[in-house]
C-alpha cells in the first residue's frame, strides 16, 4: 500500500459544488412537480439504451453522470409523490425528511447498536414512543423501524409464531379476503402453507365477517390444528375498510390468539378526530404496522412495527454472537435495535420522521392527513352530481371507487370503461388514476391524500374523467 490519495474521494469545494447542484435539483423537484406529467415510463428496448450495462471500469467524472442522473434516470419515473397521483398509496414526501435522509446517509449512521450511535437509538426509541402514544398503546409497549409495511407484517407473523406455537406445521392464520398481499407472502416466507392461511369472506362494506372468523377457528380447532393469529385491517388497499377491532380483538383474547393489525395505510387516520373514531379498537392489538412512507409523509424507505410487549421482539430476534459483544448490553434502556429485528446494519431511518416531526408538528402532520381525507369526500360529491357515475365504495379514509356506467350500459361494457378512462387519464398526464377488481368487477380506484392537492386540480380531474367517459359510450 502507497500514500496514494483515497481513490474514491473528491476535494471539498467539487463535494459542495455538487451537493449545491444536487439540492437545486431537488428543490425544482418540490417546487415545479405540479407542471410534470405524473406517469413518466419507457418501453425496456428504449430504457436499455439510455440506461446501458456496461460496467464503467473508468469513471466518467460527476458532471456528465449527474447529468445523466438528472435527465435519463429522474425523468424516467411515476411521480409517485405527484398531488395528482391518485393510484396504489401515493407518496407524498416533505423537505424536510429529504434533508434528514440526506443527513443521515452522510453521517453513515450506523443504527444497529447503543454503542455505535446511543444518539440514533434514543431518536429511534422516541419517535416509536410518539408512535405507541397516537396509537394509544400502552408504555411498555416497543417497535422498530423497518423498510416499509411488507417487513412490518413479516416481522408481525414472526413474533406472533415465537409468542404462540412451538409447531409451524399445525398453525393456522386468519385474514379478511381484502388483506395486502403482503401478508401472505410474509407467510411463504415463514413457511406456511396454504392450508394454513385463511382467507374470511368480508361483508358488503368490506369488512371482515366476524362470524366467518369464529367458524373457522372452530373447525380447525376441533379437527386439531392450532389458529394461533388474526390479522385485522385498519384501512384496507382496495376501498380503506376498517374491520370490525374490537369485535377481533375479543376473539383473538377468546382464543388465546395473537392480534396483528395491519394499519400500513390506515392507521396514520388516528391522528385526526374522524380517524380516531373510526379506527377504534387499534390500541388493542398485540402487534401494529404502521408505514410513515405512507400517510405520514416520508420519503421511502420506512416502516414500522409497534408491539404491545416489547419483550416479544426481543424473544423473536435476538441471536447470540461473540463478535457483538456489548459492553451495555444488559442495561434495558440502552437498546441494540438489532436484537428487535431482522438488520444487523441498519441505516438511520428513524432521524426523518423524528426531524419532520419536530419541525412542522404533530398538528401539522394531523392538517396534512385531514386533507387527504376530505380530498377523497369531495371528489365523490363531485361525482354524485354527474351522471352516469356511481360510487361503488364511498370515500373511507382517503379512498373511493367509482364507475362510469349510465343507464343502459352493461356491467362488462361499464368495466371496459374503467380500463379506459384510467389508460387515457393517465396517457393524458394530468393526474394518474389506476383501476382495481371489487366483487369481480373493475372499477378506478382513487387514493387522493397528497396534502398538495387542491380543489381546484380535483374539479379539473373530474371533468377529464366525465369528458373521456362520455366520450367513450
Ligand atoms: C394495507 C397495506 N399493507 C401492507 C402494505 C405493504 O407495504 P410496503 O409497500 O411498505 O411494503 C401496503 C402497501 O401498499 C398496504 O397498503
Amino acid at each position: 500500500m502507497n500514500d496514494d490519495t483515497n481513490p474514491l474521494s473528491l476535494p471539498p469545494d467539487e463535494m459542495r459544488r455538487l451537493g449545491y447542484q444536487v439540492i437545486d435539483q431537488i428543490v425544482d423537484h418540490f417546487t415545479n412537480l405540479k407542471d410534470k406529467k405524473v406517469l413518466n415510463t419507457f418501453p425496456h428496448p428504449e430504457m436499455s439504451q439510455i440506461i446501458k450495462p456496461d460496467i464503467p471500469i473508468e469513471g466518467q467524472g460527476p458532471e456528465k453522470v449527474f447529468q445523466h442522473l438528472k435527465t435519463d434516470i429522474f425523468a424516467h419515473t411515476l411521480h409517485s409523490d405527484h398531488p395528482r397521483t391518485f393510484a396504489f398509496i401515493p407518496a407524498a414526501s416533505n423537505y424536510i425528511s429529504v434533508l434528514a435522509d440526506a443527513l443521515a446517509a452522510g453521517h453513515n449512521v450506523f443504527s444497529g447498536h447503543w454503542m455505535s450511535a446511543a444518539s440514533a437509538a434514543q431518536v429511534e426509541t422516541v419517535t416509536i414512543d410518539w408512535l405507541k402514544e397516537c396509537c394509544g398503546f400502552p408504555v411498555r409497549a416497543g417497535g422498530i423501524f423497518v423498510s416499509g409495511g411488507s417487513t412490518a407484517n413479516l416481522m408481525a407473523v414472526a413474533t406472533a409464531k415465537k409468542s404462540k406455537i412451538d409447531n409451524r406445521k399445525n398453525g393456522v392464520v386468519y385474514f379478511s379476503q381484502q388483506t395486502h398481499s403482503s401478508v401472505s407472502k410474509a407467510l411463504r416466507i415463514l413457511g406456511f402453507h396454504s392450508h394454513q392461511m385463511r382467507a374470511i369472506p368480508v361483508d358488503d362494506q368490506f369488512r371482515m365477517q366476524t362470524d366467518d372468523l369464529v367458524f373457522h377457528i372452530q373447525k380447525d380447532k376441533k379437527e386439531g390444528r392450532e389458529p394461533f393469529c388474526i390479522i385485522g385491517n385498519a384501512g384496507t388497499t382496495n376501498t380503506g375498510a376498517i374491520d370490525p377491532l374490537p369485535v377481533i380483538a375479543e376473539i383473538a383474547r377468546r382464543f388465546n390468539m395473537w392480534f396483528h393489525i395491519d394499519g400500513a395505510y390506515g392507521a396514520a387516520a388516528v391522528l385526526t378526530e374522524k380517524g380516531k373514531k373510526l379506527l377504534t379498537g387499534l390500541e388493542l392489538a398485540d402487534s401494529l404496522t404502521l408505514d410513515p412512507h405512507k400517510w405520514w409523509f416520508q420519503p421511502y424507505e420506512i416502516g414500522c412495527l409497534l408491539v404491545r410487549e416489547k419483550s416479544h421482539l426481543k424473544e423473536t430476534f435476538h441471536v447470540s454472537a461473540e463478535y457483538l459483544v456489548n459492553p451495555d448490553d444488559r442495561i434495558e434502556k440502552e437498546i441494540n435495535y438489532y436484537d428487535y429485528g431482522i438488520q444487523l446494519t441498519r441505516s438511520f431511518r428513524a432521524l426523518k420522521l423524528y426531524t419532520s416531526l419536530k419541525v412542522f408538528g404533530l398538528d401539522n402532520f394531523k392538517k396534512a392527513v385531514e386533507r387527504g381525507i376530505e380530498a377523497a369526500e369531495y371528489i365523490e360529491q363531485l361525482l354524485r352530481q354527474k351522471e352516469g357515475w356511481k360510487i361503488v365504495t364511498p370515500a373511507q379514509l382517503g379512498i373511493l371507487n367509482v364507475v362510469y356506467q349510465p343507464t343502459g350500459v352493461g356491467d362488462q361494457k361499464a368495466d371496459a370503461l374503467a380500463k379506459t378512462i384510467s389508460t387515457k387519464i393517465s396517457e393524458e398526464g394530468y393526474a394518474f388514476i389506476l383501476t382495481t377488481v371489487l366483487n369481480g368487477r373493475t372499477v378506478l380506484r382513487m387514493c387522493p391524500i397528497h396534502p398538495g392537492l387542491t380543489k381546484e386540480e380535483i374539479q379539473i380531474i373530474i371533468d377529464q374523467m366525465d369528458t373521456i367517459a362520455q366520450s367513450l359510450v
